[in-house]
C-alpha cells in the first residue's frame, strides 16, 4: 500500500518556491531587469524587504551592489544563504519592525509582498519604518498587484499543474483554492502540493497565503500619508504606463 503523508507546514512555500516560480511566473520574472535598472539609477546601499530566497537579491549582488536582504521566513532565508556572497547582508526580521543601524539610498519590495500586510495599520507601520531607514533623498520602490480581488469570491480546489520536480526526481501536482473577504479586501489562498516519488509514495504539503487589496488611489494616499512623494508610477516592468489591464503597478517614491 502507498504511504500518504500530510505535511501542513510553513515551509511548503519555500520547498517549491524557486522551482515553481520558474515554472509558472513567466511575466513576473521580468521584474528582475527593472529592479536592476532602478538600482543603477538610485544607487546603493540597497535594502530589499521580503527578499525571499534571493531571486532578485542574487542578480543585484552579482552586479556589485551592497544589499541588505530582509525577510521574516527562516526557510526562505536559508535558501538565500546557500547562494549568497559577501555583498549580501541577511536579516531575519519583520518588515514592520526591523531596526538597522544603517541607512539606505534605495529600498524596494517586489512581487506584491507588501500586500502580505493585511491591515492599513501594519502597512503604515512598515512604510514609516522604511522611511526612517532611508538616507535623505532616498527612494522606495513597491510592486503592487492591483487586481487580486477581481475574481469570484470563492474558487474551490482547482488543479493548476502537474510537473516533474528535479530535486527529488518526483512529480508534483498543484491545486489551489481561494476565498475573498470583501469586507476587509483580503484574498486568502490555500495551495496544496501533492508530491509522488518514484516508488509511488505520496506526500501532501499545504500552504496558506493572504494578500490585501491595494487600489491605485489607496496606494497613492498611504504613501503620501507616510511622507513619500511619487517620482514615477509604472504599469509594467518595462516602465510602461498604467492601464486598466496592468497586473502590476510599480510605485517609485522619494523620501520627503
Ligand atoms: C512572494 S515572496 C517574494 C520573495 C521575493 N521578493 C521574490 O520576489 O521572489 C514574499 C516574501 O515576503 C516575506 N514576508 C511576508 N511577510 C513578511 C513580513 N511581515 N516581514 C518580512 N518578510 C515578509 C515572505 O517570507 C516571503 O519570502
Amino acid at each position: 500500500m502507498k504511504n500518504n503523508l500530510l505535511k501542513s507546514s510553513s515551509n511548503a512555500s519555500s520547498r517549491f518556491y524557486d522551482w515553481e516560480f520558474n515554472l509558472i511566473c513567466s511575466e513576473q520574472k521580468k521584474d528582475v531587469n527593472m529592479w536592476l535598472k532602478l538600482a543603477e539609477k538610485f544607487g546603493g546601499p540597497i535594502l530589499e524587504l521580503c527578499c525571499g530566497s534571493g531571486r532578485i537579491t542574487i542578480p543585484l549582488s552579482e552586479k556589485g551592489f551592497k544589499i541588505t536582504a530582509l525577510d521574516n521566513s527562516v526557510e526562505m532565508l536559508q535558501l538565500l544563504k546557500e547562494k549568497a556572497d559577501d555583498n549580501i547582508e541577511i536579516i531575519e526580521s519583520d518588515m514592520t519592525s526591523f531596526q538597522l543601524k544603517k541607512k539606505f539610498k534605495f529600498a524596494f519590495i517586489s512581487y506584491s509582498s507588501f500586500q502580505q500586510l493585511l491591515s492599513k495599520k501594519e502597512q503604515i507601520k512598515c512604510l514609516k519604518n522604511i522611511h526612517k531607514h532611508l538616507k535623505d533623498g532616498g527612494v522606495l520602490g513597491i510592486d503592487i498587484n492591483p487586481c487580486i480581488c477581481e475574481e469570484p469570491d470563492i474558487l474551490t480546489k482547482t488543479h493548476l499543474y502537474t510537473a516533474w520536480y528535479p530535486p527529488n526526481n518526483s512529480t508534483v501536482s498543484m491545486f489551489t483554492s481561494h476565498k475573498i473577504d470583501r469586507k476587509n479586501g483580503i484574498k486568502h489562498w490555500q495551495d496544496i502540493y501533492v508530491e509522488i516519488d518514484k516508488t509511488g509514495n505520496e506526500t501532501v504539503y499545504k500552504n496558506q497565503i493572504s494578500l490585501k487589496e491595494c487600489s491605485h488611489n489607496y496606494m497613492v494616499n498611504i504613501l503620501e500619508e507616510c511622507s513619500f512623494a511619487i517620482i514615477d508610477i509604472f504599469g509594467d516592468f518595462e516602465e510602461g504606463q498604467v492601464t486598466k489591464n496592468s497586473n502590476n503597478i510599480i510605485y517609485i517614491t522619494g523620501k520627503n
